[in-house]
Order: structure tokens, then C-alpha cells, then sequence
């Protein structure tokens, strides 16, 4: 096999976002190391979702930069991105993977080959020819993280994965992503359920207003938070 740099470090140097003529996002400042999961924490309105497409490269930053330790070719395909509401094509539960492997340029015998493995992976075999579109929720949450994975991505995103999803699907993904996490892939995702954060992150970055508060390990920031800002939001107060 061809070695692999790692695009890991991530690097958030200085990044602020303005939109609406104010700073969304201002001067955040930190680094994401390969291995964990990391919970993005804050009230609506914090900037969680603009930090997370400021990081994958969806949005560009009004000022600083996002840089990645390997600024090599492809190196897009290294770091994927799975939406509150996932998006599914008008295909197929299969032809949703193979066509996002299609984009990012693998050939057509290894898609067939890795979207076999993931919809193995993801329970999703038996389901492999139905539309997509039909899926219930938690099975369309659980596609769209099944198609981020056959990318091999080194670095996933997930905007609230499970904001949607029944207490048995939100089980299921959490019970997913621990996989992942435990087969080496770094995990960056916001959350607001409390229970799931305490449950999975290693790591917690607390936003409040479009700043980084906090930046803590998980077992710290839910022993003792340090800011008045988190120790309200986990308390459950109005903090915005
Ligand atoms: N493209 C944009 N242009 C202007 N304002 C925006 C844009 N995107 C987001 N905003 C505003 O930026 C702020 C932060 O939005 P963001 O979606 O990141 O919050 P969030 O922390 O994800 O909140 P929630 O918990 O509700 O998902 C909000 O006030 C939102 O209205
Ligand atoms: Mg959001």
C-alpha cells in the first residue's frame, strides 16, 4: 500500500467569519491531533455549524486560516462532512455511495468493493437497492455516515448526527461512531445533547457568541467547567 501522510494535525489559526455585516465567528484558535472525538458545546447561535464548515472547507474564513498538516493532492476526499439533515441523492441506497466514490475519483471496481464493505458495516446490506430517499431517518443518518466511511476519511465531521433520531437510532450511531473512533478515525462533531457528549467525546470545545471558551478534555469540562458561559449551559440555562 502507498504510505499515507497524515492530513492531522488540523490546524484553526486566528479564524474569524463575517456574515450579515457582523463576526459570526471570531479569532478561534485551535488544533485538532489525529485520534479522539471531539464534541463542538454551545447554545444555538454559538457558531458550531460555521465552525465545522470553516474546518471542512465549505465555507472560506474572513480572516485566518484553516491549514492542514498535508496540503497534498486529494487530500479532500481525506476529511468528509455528514449534515444534521442528510442530503440523499434521488438513487439508490447503493448508487448514494457509489456515486459519492464516483466524485471523488475511485474506479469502478473499488466502489463496488467499498460500498459493499460499508453498507456490511452499516447494516444497510439488506437495504442496499431500495431509494434513499425512503430510508426512515435514523437508516438515512446511518447511509449518509456509511457513504463519509467509504471515503476513509482520516477526519469526519457530523453536525448533529443525531438531533433527529429516536433514542435507539441515536444509541446505534453513538454505539457507530465509538466504532470508528476506535478504528483510528478523528472525530469532530456538535452535539446538544448532553447525555451523548458526556457518553462519547474525549474532548469538548464550548462556544458561546462565535468565541472558543473552552477548550478541555471531556472528563474536565464536565467535572468543573472553568467559564460562567458552560457552567450555565450545563446547569441548562439561557446563555445567549
Ligand atoms: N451564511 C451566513 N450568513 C449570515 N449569518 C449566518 C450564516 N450562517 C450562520 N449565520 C448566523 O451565525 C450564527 C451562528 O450560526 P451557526 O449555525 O453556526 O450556529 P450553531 O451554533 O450551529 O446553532 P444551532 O445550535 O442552532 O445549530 C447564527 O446567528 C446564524 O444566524
Ligand atoms: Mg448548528
Amino acid at each position: 500500500m502507498r504510505d499515507i501522510v497524515s492530513i492531522l494535525p488540523l490546524a484553526v489559526e486566528a479564524v474569524s467569519f463575517r456574515g450579515d455585516g457582523r463576526t459570526l465567528v471570531d479569532g478561534l484558535r485551535f488544533d485538532i491531533p489525529a485520534g479522539g472525538l471531539t464534541v463542538v458545546l454551545g447554545p444555538n447561535g454559538a457558531g458550531k455549524s460555521l465552525t465545522l464548515r470553516l474546518c471542512h472547507g465549505l465555507l472560506a474564513p474572513s480572516q485566518g486560516r484553516v491549514r492542514w498538516a498535508a496540503s497534498m493532492e486529494g487530500r479532500a476526499k481525506r476529511h468528509a462532512m455528514v449534515f444534521q439533515k442528510p442530503i440523499m441523492l434521488r438513487r439508490s441506497v447503493e448508487a448514494n455511495i457509489t456515486h459519492a466514490l464516483a466524485a471523488a475519483g475511485i474506479s469502478g471496481g473499488e466502489r463496488a468493493e467499498r460500498s459493499k464493505a460499508a453498507l456490511a458495516r452499516f447494516g444497510l446490506l439488506d437495504k442496499a437497492a431500495q431509494a434513499a430517499r425512503l430510508l426512515s431517518g435514523g437508516e438515512q443518518q446511518r447511509l449518509a455516515i456509511a457513504r463519509a466511511w467509504a471515503l476513509r476519511p482520516e477526519l469526519l465531521f457530523l453536525d448533529e448526527p443525531t438531533s433527529q433520531l429516536d433514542p435507539a437510532a441515536t444509541r446505534q450511531i453513538e454505539e457507530l461512531l465509538a466504532a470508528l473512533v476506535a478504528e483510528g478515525i478523528t472525530v469532530v462533531m456538535s452535539t446538544h445533547d448532553l447525555g451523548q457528549a458526556r457518553r462519547l467525546a474525549s474532548r469538548v470545545l464550548f462556544l458561546h457568541r462565535g468565541r472558543l471558551v473552552e477548550d478541555s478534555p471531556a472528563a474536565a469540562f464536565f467535572a468543573a467547567p472553568d467559564s460562567p458561559e458552560a457552567k450555565a449551559f450545563l446547569a441548562g440555562e439561557l446563555i445567549w
